[in-house]
């Protein structure tokens, strides 16, 4: 049996509960969660959709680390000794934790209004990653022509469409956790797909920029590599920032 102690919210009341799951092999933490909402407490809420760590709807923090419950096998982290460097860059409540038990702890992911226990309210971060306009603008007179990349830039593109927009990157990130108007980690990954890419047009581009130029933007960030760290698509927030700045410099 496997002890999970589950973050619970409703309305102003936040409490703990443990609940004991019998673990088969090969178990997911998100497993686990519809082990106790069908056996234990059909009460429980969580989010999930595709189970294949695609659709980014099951982010949560996992032992104080926010990741996707469908993608964490529970083998892997029953009784994980936390590390304390990386527990005090993010965590952000505190809650009781006993790294000896054979204990998984699972909480809403930070930085985000709670809905109710495990689901939290994404509107603000659709809302933060909406102000960098994230598409492209193509005039009717050219939306027929052949757009043709080249497959180098293509592949530094890739690296950024993988974003599933989970938030977990979001859920890390101490700057979110201070400013709540900072754009994020993802909003400003997603800024720089659509700056390298090759359709996008001046004026679009040159408003962007002046968009993310601010302490609300690319200059808000602690550059302490959270957000690359807990992707789950290996997505690099920090790295876009950072080119963003040396863009802005050369200004
Ligand atoms: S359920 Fe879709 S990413 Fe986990």
């Amino acid at each position: 049996m496997v002890k999970i102690t589950i973050g619970r919210h409703e309305g102003d009341r936040r409490w703990y509960d443990t609940f004991e799951v019998e673990e088969k092999p090969g178990m997911t933490l998100l497993e686990a969660l519809f082990y106790i909402q069908e056996r234990l407490d059909g009460g429980l809420c969580f989010r999930y959709s595709c189970r294949g760590a695609v659709c980014g709807s099951c982010a949560m923090l996992i032992n104080r680390r926010p990741g996707l419950a469908c993608r964490t096998q529970l083998s892997d982290v029953k009784g994980e000794v936390i590390n304390e460097a990386h527990r005090d860059q993010i965590l952000l409540k505190k809650a009781p934790l006993d790294a000896n038990k054979e204990e998984v702890i699972v909480e809403p992911l930070p930085n985000l209004k709670v809905i109710k226990d495990l689901v939290v309210d994404m509107e603000h971060f659709y809302m933060l990653l909406d102000a960098v306009k994230p598409w492209i603008n193509i005039p009717d007179d050219r939306s027929h022509e052949e757009n043709i990349i080249d497959p180098h830039l293509q592949m530094q593109i890739e690296r950024y469409t993988n974003c599933i927009l989970c938030a977990t990157c979001h859920g890390s990130c101490p700057a979110a956790a201070r400013n709540s108007n900072y754009m994020g980690p993802a909003a400003l990954a997603k800024a720089w797909r659509f700056y390298l890419d090759p359709r996008s047009n001046k004026e679009d581009l040159a408003e962007l920029l002046t968009t993310i130029d601010s302490k609300e933007g690319i200059w808000g960030c602690d550059v302490v590599y959270n957000c690359v760290n807990v992707c789950p698509r290996k997505v690099p927030p920090t790295t876009a920032i950072l080119k963003f700045r040396d863009v802005l410099k050369k200004e």
